[in-house]
């Protein structure tokens, strides 16, 4: 038989229909269960009565693959319209494993913390599913309007590159053969360059950035929608083909994406067909941000993030539309490539556009002679020789022409007003994950990867260290005779699970020493056990006698007793038990950065 997905069954009412998918949740009133079954096209509602087909699904937990036969009824229950009664289930794969969140509810009960830590189970949330579809067909529409109504070629440039565009010190660097290379932070010099060959170029490029803050709209890998056009009579046309953009991904959003937009609350912006982006210069924004707030920031160079908020407030109440651009940026804030002023040279033909309270885009005119290109280049401090292939384009002709960059992530999150980017990432990075994943507690999992890590640490910081291979050793005492030491300089490291809350600690003392489990309970406020060497091997890859005293790198809460700094040395099993590391007390205590206490007796 044929699948039928869950969209398709108002149009099957009365017929026997087969369909495929994930159990997502079951519910019992009485003798009926409710099985909720999702596909890719959404949910459908089962309606279980008979106990043999009941006692099928039983046991299976969230995320069993099933195939059910059933026949299709209308029903007033449920959102559709429609339920399949009678069903004949067959269980494709069962699974047992209850999942770490609850991702099967309408809203996943978690913080976003948690949703991230599990983002590859998360992601199948109803919620968050809406999220990157919505991000799927914008950037759908984005291409359409590019291709079909400006009439610009796609363009895929590299991400590997041999110097920064953008300027400052956000971007990373890359060992590269020895060699170091650059992460793209933009496609900027290439879209100019595709400008000499096709007039009007777009992509969507990734961007890598070394953000070194931690905010709410900043990642160090994303995704930028480029543009850029030759040929205008004024540089305002590229504010035109970007609000025509905005109003046109906004049309199709609203006639493509309905269901997810709903499934989100129909929260979404507004910027009606009709009413154009108010255009405020710099300067305007920033005396309408003293006028309307009494907050006088008209003498620095940028915006704060809470003028953004405040001109898009303007917008949205005296205009209606959510979005405003600011124009004729100051050249000491644009990169060496802005176009300055013919009539004042401070300032620069270039916009950013605001959307709910947040940049979205940066764009605008550009240099477009040789001699112009290098005044930019050196009036910033920058090696010409590090850009040459993009120099040549202006050698050899380019026209007037200026485009701009648009974050998906950022559009994404101020069109549905997420509150954080990342919800608008699918793995976000950030200075703390890497796609998705907590660098300490995941990325440095198993004793090889933790001892690399510590030798790394150790020779980033410049610190002198003896690195020993040797037996296991069972006890203390052989640890210190193998490694030549006294067996005062032994940092033992424990780690303990907290009777109450199951959260892992780690305490670390002098080898000749006990741990107080007493004084143990009252620093942390619950008692504690020694945790389970099964599942210390299993949560970090280590065995008993090979933990080493960096449990910040497990992400744990991490003490030593003030005992370990009264010696000079330390020595510790660096992540495997026949590897041993002899450092500088102090060196340790600085890399490691522990909580101190005093919880140890004889
Ligand atoms: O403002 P930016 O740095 O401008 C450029 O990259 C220029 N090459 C654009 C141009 O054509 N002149 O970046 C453009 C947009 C920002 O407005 C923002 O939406 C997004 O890219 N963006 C980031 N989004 C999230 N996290 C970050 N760290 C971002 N950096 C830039
Ligand atoms: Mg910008």
């Amino acid at each position: 038989m044929q699948r039928i997905l869950a969209r398709e069954l108002p149009q099957k009412i009365g017929q026997t229909v087969f369909m495929q998918g994930w159990l997502n949740t079951t519910r019992s009133f009485g003798k009926l269960t409710f099985l909720i079954l999702r596909d890719r096209s959404g949910f459908a509602q089962i309606v279980i009565e008979s106990k043999e087909e009941l006692q099928k699904i039983a046991s299976l937990q969230p995320g069993s693959i099933l195939a059910i036969q059933g026949q299709v009824v209308e029903s007033n229950a449920t959102t559709g319209g429609v339920e399949l009664i009678h069903p004949i289930i067959t269980i494709e794969n069962a699974i047992d494993a209850v999942a770490p969140l609850e991702y099967y509810k309408p809203e996943i009960p978690s913080s976003l913390e948690t949703i991230l830590d599990h983002r590859p189970i998360a992601l199948r949330n109803r919620e968050l599913a809406a999220v990157f579809r919505i991000q799927a067909e914008l950037t759908h529409a984005y291409r359409l309007y590019m291709h079909d109504l400006i009439g610009a070629v796609e363009y895929f440039a590299p991400n590997i590159i041999g110097a920064s565009s953008e300027g400052g010190a956000e971007f990373f660097n890359v060992d590269y053969f020895g060699y170091t290379a650059t992460l793209a932070q933009s496609s900027q010099l290439y879209k100019q360059i595709m400008v000499g060959v096709n007039e009007r170029v777009f992509a969507l490029m990734p961007f890598f950035r070394a953000e070194p803050s931690h905010t709410t709209r900043h990642l160090s890998e994303g995704k930028q929608f480029e543009f850029e056009m030759g040929f205008f009579h004024h540089w305002h046309e590229i504010l035109d083909v970007q609000e025509g953009c905005i109003k046109f991904i906004l049309a199709y959003l609203h006639k493509h994406a309905r269901t997810e937009i709903d499934v989100l609350g129909g929260r979404i912006i507004q910027a009606p067909a009709d009413i154009p982006f108010p255009r405020l210069t710099f300067q305007e924004a920033q005396e309408l941000y003293f006028k309307r707030t009494g907050v006088d920031e008209r003498h620095e160079p940028d915006l704060s993030p809470a003028a953004e908020r405040e001109l898009c407030a303007w917008a949205r109440d005296e205009k209606g539309t959510d979005l405003v651009f600011i124009t004729d940026w100051k050249t000491e804030k644009r990169p060496f490539y802005a176009y300055p002023k013919e009539e004042e040279k401070t300032l620069t033909n270039t916009f950013d556009l605001l959307c709910a309270g947040t940049e979205i885009t940066s764009g605008g005119q550009r240099r477009h002679t040789y001699a112009s290109m290098l005044e930019g280049l050196y009036s910033k401090g920058m090696d010409p020789a590090n850009f040459s292939d993009y120099l040549s384009i202006f050698q050899y002709g380019m026209p007037v022409h200026g485009g701009f960059g648009m974050g998906l992530e950022r559009l994404t999150m101020t069109l549905l007003q997420l509150k954080n980017i990342r919800e608008a990432s699918l793995f976000p990075s950030d200075g703390k994950r890497i796609a998705g994943n907590r660098i300490k507690a995941k990325l440095f999992f198993g004793g090889e990867t933790v001892r690399n890590e510590i030798i790394r640490l150790l020779n980033q910081h410049k610190m002198p260290f003896d690195h020993q291979e040797h037996a296991a050793t069972p006890t203390s005492e052989d640890s210190a005779r193998v490694r030549g030491i006294s067996l005062e300089e032994g940092v033992k490291a424990i780690i303990l699970k907290g009777k109450s809350s199951k959260k892992n600690y780690q305490f670390n003392i002098p080898s000749h020493l006990k741990l107080d489990m007493k004084a143990v309970a009252e620093i942390v406020g619950e008692r504690c056990e020694f945790e389970d060497p099964l599942i210390l091997e299993e949560r970090y890859g280590l065995k008993v006698g090979s933990i080493p005293p960096f449990g910040t790198l497990l992400n744990l809460d991490t003490y030593f007793d003030e005992a370990i700094a009264e010696h000079k040395r330390a020595a510790f099993n660096c992540g495997l038990i026949t590897e041993s590391i002899i450092m500088n007390a102090k060196d340790l205590i600085i890399l490691v950065d522990p909580k101190f206490g005093r919880f140890t007796k004889t």
